[in-house]
C-alpha cells in the first residue's frame, strides 16, 4: 500500500526495511505544516494586507487539535530562507522534540522538512512557535493554538479560541523594521501598536443569549502583557496554561495574561438581548483599548443546554514532594536602569562581558534561542522534586517559562497560593519573589527563560540539566 505511493518511487529497497516503512507511514499520516511568508487581513478582508510569516499561509496558524494520550505526528516543511523549528509550549514531551535549535535538534534548514512526533500527556490549550531567530519569526507571525481534548470535556454550547497577537506595522500596515533594538531588550520588549485576535483586529462575537462558552485565551505576543475586563460578564478560570484549577472569578475582575500565557474561561452570557459588550485591555496606564465585543443577538435566549460543573478532569502531573525538594534561588538581573555586563555561561570564549548580555539568572546569561555551547546553570537527578525561588531583581516584568515540565505556584512575595496552580509560565512584576516545586522526571537539557522575547534572546534565559 505504502509502496503505491508516487512520491517513494524508486525508494525499493528501502522501503524493505521495516522502520523505513513506518518513518514513510508516519510521514504520511501527520499533519503538513508549511511555513512560509504569506499574506495576513488583520484590518479585514477590505484593510491592506500585511506581508508575514505563516503556517499553511495563516498567522496564527491552524488550530491543532489531538486527544489526550494520543500521538501528534506534525511534519515541517520550512519555505523560509532561514531555519526555523517548533516549540510545541507546554506540552510535556521527549526532549528530542522540544525544537531549541543547537540544544534538542538542529535548524530545520530552508527547504527541509522535520517530523514532529510525540505522545501528549496533559489535556488543555497550548500553543507552537518557532525557537529559532524567535524575535524576528515569532514577531513576524509564526505561532498557531495547539488543543489537547479531554476525553469528557465540560458541557459547553460553544469552544471558542482566542490567540492574542501584537503587531508593530508602519503607516502601510506592513512589519515596522528594528527587531533586536538593544534599548527595547533592555526595557520592556517590542511592544507593538496592533493587537489582533485570530488575525483581525477588534473583531466582533455574536453569541446567543444565555449559551455558555468556553473561551480558550492564548498571548502570543512577543512582550504585550494584557490585563482584561470582560464588561458585564463574571468569567470564571477553569484552566491557566493549560493546567485545570478550581474554578475561580478573575482575581480583581481582571485577567493578567503575559507572554506565552494562557488561560481557559468559562463565560455564561447573561448578558442583554440586543447588547453590545466590549472585553477590554487595560494593562498599560492611559493606552486601554477594546480588543474584542460580544454581540447578542436579539433571538430568545438559548434553551439553556450546558449545565453542570466547570471543574476540567486533572491531568496526570507528577506532585512535587516538599520535604525532600532540592531547593535553588534564581535572580532575575539586569536592564534599565543600569544595564549590567553578563558573562555567557560556558561560552567558549572566556567568560568575559558580553555587551548583548542585558538580563541574567544568577549573573548568568544565555542566548534563549537555543545555545549549544552553554552549560546548565541546574543540574537535578531525574526524579527528583526541585523548589525554585525566582527574585525578580529588575524594574520590568518577567513572564518566566520552564520547559519540558510543569510546576506548581507554591506561593507569592510570601502569600500562598490561594488556589492550587500549575503552569509552565509564570508572571514576575518588578521586585516579586515566587516559589515554584515540579519533579525533574523528564531527562535533557531543558531552556528556562523569560518570554519577553527581547529578554529571552539578551540573556534572560537558562539551561536545566535532568539526568
Ligand atoms: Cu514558548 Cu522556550 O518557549
Ligand atoms: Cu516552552
Ligand atoms: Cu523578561
Amino acid at each position: 500500500m505504502i509502496g503505491r505511493r508516487p512520491l517513494l518511487a524508486g525508494m525499493g529497497t528501502l522501503l524493505a526495511l521495516p522502520a523505513a516503512r513506518a518513518a514513510a507511514a508516519a510521514r504520511d499520516a501527520a499533519t503538513k505544516l508549511t511555513v512560509a511568508a504569506g499574506v495576513a487581513r488583520l484590518i479585514g478582508p477590505t484593510g491592506a494586507p500585511t506581508r508575514v510569516w505563516a503556517y499553511n499561509g495563516r498567522s496564527p496558524g491552524p488550530v491543532l487539535r489531538v486527544r489526550q494520550g494520543e500521538r501528534l505526528q506534525v511534519l515541517v516543511d520550512n519555505k523560509l530562507s532561514e531555519g526555523t523549528t517548533i516549540h510545541w509550549h507546554g506540552v510535556r514531551l521527549p526532549n528530542a522534540m522540544d525544537g531549541v535549535p543547537g540544544l534538542t535538534q538542529p535548524v530545520i534548514q530552508p527547504g527541509a522538512a522535520f517530523l514532529y512526533d510525540f505522545v501528549v500527556p496533559d489535556a488543555g490549550t497550548y500553543w507552537y512557535h518557532p525557537h529559532a531567530n524567535s524575535l524576528e519569526q515569532i514577531g513576524r507571525g509564526l505561532a498557531g493554538v495547539l488543543i489537547v481534548e479531554e476525553p469528557s470535556p465540560p458541557a459547553v454550547d460553544r469552544d471558542l479560541v482566542w490567540m492574542i497577537s501584537d503587531w508593530r506595522l508602519d503607516e502601510h500596515a506592513q512589519l515596522a523594521p528594528g527587531f533586536r533594538n538593544p534599548m527595547e531588550a533592555a526595557m520592556s520588549g517590542r511592544v507593538g501598536n496592533t493587537v489582533s485576535i485570530n488575525g483581525v483586529v477588534a473583531p466582533v462575537f455574536t453569541v446567543v443569549p444565555g449559551e455558555r462558552i468556553r473561551l480558550r485565551l492564548v498571548n502570543s505576543a512577543l512582550a504585550r502583557i494584557c490585563s482584561l475586563r470582560f464588561t458585564g460578564h463574571a468569567p470564571s478560570v477553569v484552566a491557566v496554561d493549560g493546567q485545570p484549577c478550581e474554578p475561580h472569578p478573575l482575581p480583581g475582575g481582571r485577567l493578567l495574561l503575559g507572554p506565552a500565557m494562557r488561560a481557559d474561561l468559562i463565560l455564561e452570557m447573561t448578558g442583554a438581548p440586543g447588547g453590545d459588550y466590549p472585553v477590554v485591555d487595560a494593562f498599560y496606564d492611559g493606552l486601554s483599548y477594546t480588543l474584542a465585543r460580544w454581540r447578542y443577538g436579539s433571538g430568545p435566549p438559548h434553551a439553556g443546554r450546558s449545565r453542570g460543573p466547570l471543574r476540567l478532569p486533572a491531568n496526570p502531573l507528577p506532585l512535587p514532594d516538599l520535604r525532600t525538594a532540592i531547593r535553588h534561588r534564581l535572580d532575575i538581573e539586569g536592564g534599565m536602569p543600569g544595564v549590567g555586563r553578563f558573562s555567557r555561561l560556558g561560552a567558549e570564549q572566556p567568560s568575559h562581558a558580553d555587551p548583548a548580555a542585558r538580563w541574567a539568572l544568577n549573573g548568568q546569561s544565555v542566548d534563549g534561542d537555543g545555545h549549544a555551547g552553554s552549560r546548565a546553570l541546574l543540574n537535578l537527578k531525574r526524579g527528583e522534586s526541585c523548589v525554585l525561588t525566582l527574585r525578580n531583581r529588575t524594574a520590568w516584568w518577567h513572564p518566566m517559562h520552564l520547559h519540558g515540565h510543569t510546576f506548581r505556584l507554591l506561593r507569592r512575595n510570601g502569600v500562598p497560593a490561594p488556589y492550587e496552580q500549575w503552569a509552565d509560565t509564570v508572571l514576575l512584576a518588578p521586585a516579586d519573589e515566587v516559589q515554584i516545586a515540579f519533579v525533574a522526571d523528564n531527562p535533557g537539557d531543558w531552556m528556562f527563560h523569560c518570554h519577553v522575547t527581547d529578554h529571552q534572546v539578551s540573556g534572560l534565559a537558562a539551561i536545566m540539566n535532568v539526568a
